[in-house]
């Protein structure tokens, strides 16, 4: 057990984070914290609460005042004030929204100081955009997970298919685009690797054999 061992891992939708961080998170029994979940939770509050995403001062309050938390057993529920949300939370209206919401500076605040406290119970992998470059700066091990676009939108369309959702291959290739360009482009904390990542390109690479990379990787920086 590895007890304060940090793993940070970044990178665009759809290029595997949220997959390998899950199984080298209970490999090296750290937990794990998924941070586009926390995001997504706001996005839908908003959502559901009829404002409009481009109300910046009422979004940034909705922030404030909603309550997210992420469970760490193996369900990994989502929760947002008290509502289960974890199906809700990957919807395409979700997904749509959720770039904006993330580019306002205090929702960025209250969501990077909630992340940055649940660091402090103990070693983790914690998977999203900044993670390297801001969340955990001094992370012991960095990773920066890339893919072909097409690889990352092929990926993703599979997986709603699987989960019996009927949507087109394009507009799931169209709205990653979008979201990975709303990321890339904003002004605060925008996805890009640390200095001191270590960037996998995952192309044509099997879950099993980035974990082995990973963990491989992990093994070097253990305290
Ligand atoms: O799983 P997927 O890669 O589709 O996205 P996610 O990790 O659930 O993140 C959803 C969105 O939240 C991203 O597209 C970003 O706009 C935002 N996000 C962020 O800004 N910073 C993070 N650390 C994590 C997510
Ligand atoms: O979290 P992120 O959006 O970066 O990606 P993910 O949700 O972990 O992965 C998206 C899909 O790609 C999942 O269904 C993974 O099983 C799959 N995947 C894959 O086929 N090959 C990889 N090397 C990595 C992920």
């Amino acid at each position: 057990q590895h007890q304060a061992l940090q793993i940070a891992i970044d990178g665009p939708a759809g290029a595997g984070k949220s997959t390998v961080a899950k199984i080298v998170a209970k490999q090296l029994q750290l937990f794990y914290l998924d941070t586009g979940a926390m995001y997504r939770a706001i996005a839908y509050k908003v959502l559901k609460s009829g404002v409009s995403m481009e109300e910046e001062a009422r979004v940034s309050q909705i922030a404030k005042h909603t309550e997210v938390v992420l469970d760490h057993s193996e369900e990994r529920t989502v929760w947002c004030d008290g509502e289960d949300v974890t199906q809700q939370i990957r919807s395409p209206e979700v997904s749509r929204a959720v770039s904006v919401v993330a580019a306002y500076p205090e929702v960025r605040e209250r969501l990077v100081e909630l992340q940055r406290r649940e660091a402090e119970r103990g070693g983790v992998v914690m998977d999203g955009r900044d993670i390297g470059t801001h969340v955990l700066p001094k992370a012991d091990l960095k990773i920066f997970l890339t893919a072909t676009p097409e690889e990352r939108a092929k990926r993703r369309w599979k997986e709603l298919k699987m989960a019996g959702k009927d949507v087109s291959f394009e507009e799931v290739a169209q709205d990653m685009v979008q979201r990975d360009r709303e990321d890339t482009e904003r002004e605060i904390s925008p996805l890009k690797p640390a200095g001191d990542a270590i960037i996998l390109d995952t192309t044509g690479l099997s879950v099993d054999e980035l974990v082995a990379k990973i963990l491989m990787l992990a093994q070097e920086v253990v305290p």
